[in-house]
């Protein structure tokens, strides 16, 4: 039977923009590209992704009440998302992300968090009424919504996995309780440790460092073309990436902390989950856009060989 999952997280529409570079201060760029507002949101994309890979999602999330709100929750609804437990906020408007996107495939994001940023602590706590067997969530929320979801899942004896996006140094993180996987990219792991996991040496210092801060189970770091990085708080894994042809990094972060979380809860082995997250991840960087690039289940096995 599928894990139903609690994702807990943001939903925005992401303003995606292509230029050859990024211009600088009072430069003025003509982008000769494309542009495209499209569904994004870490919280999003990872509810979208976890239910392609085969779980039950109970999203818990906020929207404005106007048309970007009414075209994601329509969306969530077309993909079997359990959307009860989202809230149209009549104050707000609904998140955008502005999404740079170099030829690289490397982009820059800018937040404006709208109706993400009243999702709280008790929205999360009701949604726990759905009866997850794990929660899923991520840094693009306010801290007691995460800190509640800890607490909440703790209390209710499920795991819990945290996508470490986007990083704050002021996350109090010593809050989270017993984290199953703690999953950071390269960024997030220096904003968070101060240590940059550019070498085996600094991934174990990194992980070291987070396993100090937080009780962590697994640290997973996303490293990118590297692949990832497992710590259990003894032994060390380096999962190696696939080589795939680069066209947008943007929420493959996010598509892999939904697979290896899906993964995991259906395997219990987090070695042939990060594999498995490493595909998934490898195959949004294939596709433009947020959401648009989560890719199939049947995908992800098939490039698993
Ligand atoms: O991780 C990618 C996401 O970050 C984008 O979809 C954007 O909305 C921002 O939240």
């Amino acid at each position: 039977m599928a894990k139903r999952i609690l994702v807990a997280g943001s939903s925005n529409i992401d303003f995606l923009l292509t230029t050859p570079y990024i211009p600088a201060p009072g430069e003025t760029l003509i982008s000769g590209g494309k542009y495209a507002f499209t569904p994004g949101g870490k919280g999003a994309n990872a509810a979208i992704a976890a239910k392609a890979m085969g779980a039950d999602v109970i999203f818990c999330s906020r929207v404005g009440d106007d048309a970007y709100g009414d075209r994601l929750i329509a969306l969530f609804n077309e993909r079997g998302i359990d959307t009860r437990y989202i809230k149209v906020d009549r104050l707000e408007q609904t998140g955008l992300a502005v999404v740079m996107l170099e030829k690289s495939g490397t982009n820059r994001i800018i937040v404006f968090s709208g109706a993400n940023s009243k999702i709280c602590d008790t929205d999360v706590e009701a949604a726990f009424s759905a009866y997850p067997d794990a929660v899923l969530t991520q840094f693009e929320i306010r801290p007691d919504a995460v800190i509640a979801a800890a607490r909440t899942a703790a209390y209710e004896g499920i795991p819990f996995f945290v996508d470490a996006g986007p990083a704050d140094a002021e996350f109090p993180l010593a809050k989270l309780e017993q984290v199953e996987v703690f999953s950071p990219n390269e960024t997030e792991t220096e904003i968070l440790t101060g240590i940059r996991p550019n070498n085996l040496e600094n991934c174990l210092r990194a992980s070291i460092a987070l396993c100090n801060k937080v009780d962590i189970k697994y640290v997973v770091l996303k490293l990118g073309e590297r692949g990832c990085y497992i710590y259990d708080g003894k032994y060390c894994d380096l999962i190696s990436p696939y080589d795939v042809p680069v066209v947008d990094t943007t929420a493959a972060g996010d598509v892999f902390t939904a697979a290896l979380t899906t993964e995991y809860l259906r395997t219990n082995d987090i070695i042939s989950s990060a594999k498995f997250a490493n595909a998934a991840g490898a195959l949004a960087v294939t596709k433009l856009g947020a959401v648009n690039s989560v890719p199939t289940l049947e995908e992800v096995r098939k490039l698993i060989g």
